[in-house]
């Protein structure tokens, strides 16, 4: 039949050899309709330009290639529409289409596949949309990279604690803290932009493996379909997946990336720390315990990094042991690739949102900045720049200034001056201007430190570079 659909029939595509069908399990683990039916768009714009470069070297009629169009523009409505009927039977997205077209314009069909093969035809419809999708992630890396430099510029010098090992080390500020994420954030586009650039060159053409004896020109087709360039080597071209590797490398490191913020921000919004507050748009509330807002979102997005890091192992493991050209292993790499694709948009997009709306408590900040022993730095450096002391003898010196402050339970800055020329007789009363939180943060001016006047320059470095 020819639509496929004859459980007894042999298929309508490749089945000239084979008495009978597969069985239902062969069918069922073969097709791949169930999740491909996604490349429609992809797989009905390359067919188109396949047609026009036919009919263009004269190896179809422009009849043919006018009747193949306008069957491609109605199956595209119909799918649109919701009114395409997809088929097991037909394996995937590019037997739907093709059988369809058949019902639709009779055997002009059939010449659509001439000089092609499914293998350069996944190889282009996926590449497609992977590129695709990488422009949609450059765009939404962009809007987070906005989201965070708003926030930096407001709190250039709102002064917080910067830890090591979650341990309070020295004062930073929320500034300098926003624009970190800025640099992974820009790194990660930085990669998504260079992948871009490697996808950019055109599969089809390449057929089953080795090329075709009909004079095609693939420099047109490349060029129909946005690529760069064709390929350079069919064999490669319809093997391998590394396009799809690579995003899912990039999906997995900039997942990572979202994973470390969104856990800063659930700990960041516990009464406990109470650095921030999260807008009832971005978390919950508890079903028994009525004063509870739970930090859902992002608890979500870091969940949701271990299931994009699984879908580059599972296709890192699927690829692996493959000789070239093709296998049906390959089949494998789409759902990964989508299932992380909808991950990481998401995972994007409620970050966004999150810093976007997300209260800063500055006081919070303030407050903990100082606690901590935060500033015992700035008085080991006091000592070196005005006492003259060596680095390591002025670190002693300070320990033993803090664990007078720690026996007394004070800060150092409420340390006297007696007590701390009992520890070193160097000490004037201008080591209290080094103390404080805001004098801390405001020496550190060193290229790309916290000081709020390196903090602006950092933030205006990145508003030239969006
Ligand atoms: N559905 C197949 C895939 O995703 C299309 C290519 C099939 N090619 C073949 N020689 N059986 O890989």
């Amino acid at each position: 039949m020819a639509d496929g659909t004859d459980q007894k029939s042999s298929n309508q595509m490749w089945g000239g050899r084979f008495a009978s069908g597969p069985s239902a399990i062969m069918e069922e683990i073969n097709a791949s309709i169930g999740f491909d039916k996604k490349l429609y768009a992809q797989d009905i714009r390359g067919s188109m330009a396949h047609a026009a470069m036919l009919a263009s070297k004269g190896i179809i009629s422009p009849e043919d290639k006018d009747k193949i169009t306008d069957g491609l523009n109605t199956i595209l409505s119909e799918i649109e529409a919701g009114s395409f009927e997809f088929s097991r039977k037909l394996e995937d997205i590019h037997m739907n289409i093709e059988a369809r077209l058949a019902t639709l314009i009779g055997t002009a069909a059939g010449r659509l596949h001439t000089a092609r093969s499914r293998n350069d035809q996944v190889a282009l419809d996926f590449r497609l949309w992977v590129k695709e999708e990488l422009q949609k992630t450059e765009g939404m890396l962009t809007a987070l990279i906005a989201a965070f430099l708003d926030r930096a510029e407001e709190n250039a010098d709102t002064v917080m604690p910067g830890f090591t090992h979650l341990q309070t080390a020295q004062p930073v500020t929320f500034g300098h803290h926003c624009m970190a994420y800025v640099e992974m954030f820009g790194r990660d586009r930085a990669r998504v932009r260079h992948a871009i650039e490697h996808m950019d060159e055109s599969p089809i053409g390449a057929a089953a493996l080795a090329g075709t004896g009909y004079p095609i020109d693939r420099h047109m087709t490349a060029k129909a379909l946005g690529f760069r360039e064709p390929t350079r080597n069919s064999i490669d071209t319809v093997s391998d997946r590394d396009f799809a590797l690579e995003f899912l490398s990039i999906a997995s490191i900039c997942a990572t990336h979202l994973s470390r913020l969104a856990e800063e921000i659930v700990i960041w919004s516990t009464p406990q720390f109470g650095f921030i507050r999260l807008s009832d748009a971005f978390s919950t509330g508890s079903s028994i315990m009525p004063q509870k807002k739970n930090p859902d979102a992002a608890e979500l997005v870091r969940a949701k990094t271990g299931r994009i890091n699984g879908s580059l192992i599972a296709l890192l493991t699927v690829m692996k042991g493959l000789p070239l050209a093709y296998s049906k292993d390959m089949q494998e790499d789409k759902e990964q690739v989508f299932d992380a694709a909808e991950s990481l948009e998401l995972a994007i997009a409620a970050m966004t949102g999150m810093i976007r709306d997300l209260e800063v408590r500055k006081d919070r900040m303030r407050a903990a900045a100082g606690s901590g022993y935060s500033t015992a730095t700035d008085l080991a450096d006091w000592l070196v720049r005005e006492a003259g002391l060596p680095f390591r003898d002025a670190h002693h010196v300070t320990g033993n200034a803090v664990a007078l402050a720690e026996k007394k339970g004070c800060d150092l800055a409420d340390l006297s001056l007696e007590e701390l020329q009992a520890i070193h007789p160097g000490i004037t009363k201008g080591v209290f201007d080094v103390l404080s939180v805001e004098a801390s943060v405001a020496s550190r001016v060193s290229f790309g430190g916290t000081a709020p006047s390196e903090v602006k320059k950092q933030i205006a470095w990145w508003r030239g570079r969006n």
